[in-house]
């Protein structure tokens, strides 16, 4: 950390700190250009007490400035200005593609710069810096909370606005649109409907939902890229409004899907059918896993381990974890006012998944096709409500449903 490194000699401001006469100035601050108050110090020692609030600066600075950070990863006179590939988990940009013992087809495109969100949008913790603060010590990383009514009928009104938006999005769908274009059709309509683009900023996740095309198996990145005839694309997207998350994405067809494709979408979403099915109270969390591994094996295809469905409310990621895999070991039992995410991945080839160099987008280990479905779901006194359910004026999209 930078914190280690000295602070350098300027002229006088007032310390940041104790706001005495303050002659040392934060090197990286320096290093970042950043305007000298607030950023000078009278001490070593009030620069060193300063430096666990003081860095966050830093962060804000280079996420709202990503092209002109490192010079070995950037290139701000490149041509494609604002069109960078992504880097060490939406930290960084670079004007090359990366090197990578790629798996499939699908390679990586340069990514547009981020887009603004108006401050009248109610923010979520890490909408600032990138890091979530309250999620990753919260109690509700081993606790099921039981939602109140209150926390439930904002959920059921945010995820019926992130189903309105990923229908939004679906319309879009086209050969030789990009999925950078689906990801501003997602921004545009969530701050249309008042809500925040939830994966935005997530982690330095650099877009407003996860555009994962073939052997993508989740996270991928919206880039440049134009969907081609015969692709299979997910759209993932995440709102946040009234203080609460919902969650959901499909997988569409791009033109004219082969067969084996069509036959792995349409096992995919039959999968999520299945396991919604058993969602009541009484029943574990881990028979989730059961059921989909079995429906999946039969078609031939088989089940991502290492991404699982989650708890979702007040928080994007929490109690209890939901593997998709037949003798996972979730512990716990379902109660009414529970809300959480089943989100089956399932590959046409093996279940192990890669990581690009992005640091966020996992693809198949052999290159061969994955799909996902995942819905947002609030477990009743007598079965289960879909709160992202698809409304009547959702598209047409599956011709399993309206033959
Ligand atoms: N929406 C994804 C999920 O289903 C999470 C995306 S996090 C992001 O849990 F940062 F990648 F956007
Ligand atoms: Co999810
Ligand atoms: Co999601």
């Amino acid at each position: 950390m930078a914190g280690g490194s000295d602070a350098v000699e300027t002229a006088t401001l007032s310390c940041a700190k104790c706001g005495k006469p303050a002659h040392l100035q934060c090197p990286k601050c320096v290093e970042l250009k950043l305007p000298r108050e607030g950023a000078a110090f009278c001490s070593q020692d009030c620069f060193k007490a300063s430096w666990s609030s003081h860095k966050s600066v830093h962060l804000k600075a280079k996420l709202s400035s990503p092209a002109s950070e490192n010079p070995s990863e950037q290139n701000s006179a490149s041509p494609n200005d604002g069109w960078l590939y992504c880097l060490r988990k939406g930290q960084a940009r670079t004007p090359k593609l990366p090197h990578f013992d790629w798996t499939g087809q699908l390679r990586p495109y340069p990514i547009s710069k981020r887009r603004p969100v108006p401050a009248h949008i109610d923010q979520p913790d890490w909408a600032t810096d990138g890091i979530p603060k309250i999620e990753p010590n919260s109690d509700l990383q081993h606790v099921v909370e039981i939602k109140t009514p209150d926390q439930i009928e904002r959920m059921r009104e945010t995820c019926r606005i992130a189903r309105e938006v990923l229908d939004a999005a679906a319309r879009v769908i086209r050969p030789g649109i990009t999925t950078d274009e689906i990801d501003a059709v997602v921004h545009e309509a969530t701050i249309a409907a008042g809500g925040y683009p939830s994966p935005l900023n997530y982690h330095f996740f650099p877009k407003s939902c996860c555009t994962s095309v073939n052997e993508v198996i989740c996270h991928g990145i919206p880039d440049a890229r134009k969907l081609e005839d015969g692709d299979i694309v997910n759209v993932d997207v995440t709102v946040y409004y009234k203080g609460v998350h919902g969650d959901l994405n499909e997988t569409f067809f791009v033109g004219n899907v082969d067969e084996a494709s069509q036959r792995l979408v349409q096992c995919t979403y039959e999968c999520l059918e299945k396991a919604i099915a058993m969602v009541k109270p009484g029943v574990r969390f881990r028979e989730i896993g059961e059921v989909i591994n079995r429906h999946a094996s039969m078609s031939g295809f088989s089940v991502v381990k290492s991404y699982c469905g989650h708890g979702i409310g007040e928080l994007f990621h929490c109690a209890p974890n939901i593997p998709h895999y037949a003798r996972n070991k979730a512990v716990g039992v379902m109660k009414a006012g529970q809300t959480f995410t089943i989100e089956p991945m399932i590959n046409s080839g093996v279940w192990r998944d890669r990581m690009w160099p992005d640091g966020w987008t996992a693809v198949t280990a052999d290159g061969k096709r994955s799909a996902q479905f995942e819905h947002t779901l609030l477990v009743t006194d007598t079965g289960v409500e879909v709160l992202t359910a698809r409304l009547p004026s959702s598209p047409k999209m599956f011709p399993w449903l309206n033959p």
